[in-house]
């Protein structure tokens, strides 16, 4: 047996270019660089979707391993002095402290990570959205591994009709429970049908070996307010006993709703990108998600390759404006704009303060236009 691999993908954003839109170059560049003087990865890639920036990583320290995590750090709080130097939007947005304590999670930035023994060839795929949250991989993630109509695999590959195991995540409750599929199906979907509460963290085979990992960070919970949207990542192997490369990015095809765009607060298509048009601009969107398929050897990322680049998903994008359009016809109105509990941000405490003397309950209205009457 290989020494184990660990695959990292962190992600922040730490500076806008133009707005919330993208990252500038000079960042890319500062990223690299930091990565490029570590001692002990096996490899890196720098690249962004909109205004993140995400920093893919392997080596041979596992997961939660605090001097990636800090050379992660170091990382976007050099990209953060080059942002401040262009003053660039938001910058420093997601580093919510000052002081790193030994692990990213719950300090700003998203992490997916992985530690597996690399198989004979080892074909993963990045995806990394803009302008939505965690919970946005939950259907295309049941798509992969649980939807027979999505994955023919489950159905005539005998390495993987058994199944896999789900890793939910209680988002609010901090839990986590673990449902096998395809026998409990019907318990899962009652879950991550509520993306904005409940995230598939991970997928597993039955035997344990890891399949898919997701970042679940909620920066609105971690700071308690409002401070930019989730941008989550997500990482699937593929072949030989999981779910093919286009099995995995299939689900894309159908462009299905997600929340975030719009300052946080809208429900929107989720659409499926090329590297070169990852950033949003319609109404700050409509949300993005690109896919880097990488083969990895020894450690060493090979690629990437630009799925979505593909002209097979232009229909996909075609259908994802279409949907914009009717989203955005909606204007102010729910379900554009999401419900009051889950927009990020909300006038609604305000305006009430300042109409609470006009609010009188509805039966004492009635009682006295009853009197008035008389
Ligand atoms: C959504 C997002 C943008 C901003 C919007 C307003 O995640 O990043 O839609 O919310 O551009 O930004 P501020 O409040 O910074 O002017
Ligand atoms: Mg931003
Ligand atoms: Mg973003």
């Amino acid at each position: 047996m290989g020494e184990k691999l660990t695959l990292s993908v962190i992600k922040a954003d730490v500076g806008g270019y133009v707005g919330h839109s993208s990252v500038h170059p000079k960042l890319l560049e500062k990223a690299g660089e930091c990565l490029g003087e570590s001692k002990f990865l096996v490899d890196y890639h720098v690249t962004h979707v909109g205004d993140d920036i995400n920093l893919i990583m392997t080596h041979r320290k596992g997961v939660d391993n605090a001097e990636v995590h800090q050379l992660a750090w170091d990382t976007f709080l050099a990209c953060t002095e080059a942002a401040k130097e262009l003053k660039l939007y938001g910058a420093g947005q997601d580093l919510l402290s000052d002081a790193f304590s030994g692990n990213i999670k719950g300090m700003g930035p998203g992490v997916a990570e992985m530690e597996f023994e690399e198989r004979g060839s080892e074909p993963v795929i990045v995806f990394m959205a803009d302008k939505t949250e965690p919970g946005a991989w939950n259907y295309p993630l049941y798509k992969m591994f649980a939807d027979p109509f999505n994955t023919i695999g489950l159905v005539i590959d005998p390495n993987m009709h058994e199944g896999f195991i789900f890793e939910v995540h209680d988002l609010i409750e901090n839990k986590k429970v673990k449902f096998s599929l395809p026998e409990e199906l019907y318990d899962l979907l009652v879950f991550i049908g509520a993306p904005g509460r409940f995230c598939i963290k991970s997928v597993y085979k039955r035997d344990g070996t890891i399949a898919a990992t997701s970042s679940t960070e909620k920066l609105n919970f971690l700071a308690g307010q409002y401070v930019g949207k989730d941008d989550p990542v997500c990482i699937v192997r593929c072949q030989s006993g999981l779910p093919a490369v286009g099995e995995v990015l299939e689900p894309f095809a159908n462009p299905h709703l997600v929340s975030g765009w719009m300052r946080g607060s809208h429900s929107g298509p989720l659409m499926p990108v090329s590297f070169e048009n990852s950033n949003p601009t319609r109404f700050d969107g409509p949300p993005r998600v690109i896919a880097a398929g990488f083969q990895i050897a020894n450690g060493k990322l090979i690629g990437p390759q630009d799925f979505f680049a593909d002209v097979a998903y232009d229909g996909a994008r075609q259908k994802a404006n279409k949907i914009a359009n009717y989203m955005r016809s909606l204007g102010p109105f729910e379900p554009h704009r999401l419900s009051l509990d889950e927009m990020e941000y909300t006038t609604l405490p305000i305006v009430l303060k300042r109409l609470q003397d006009r609010f009188v309950p509805i039966e004492e209205d009635e009682a006295a236009a009853a009197k008035d009457e008389e």
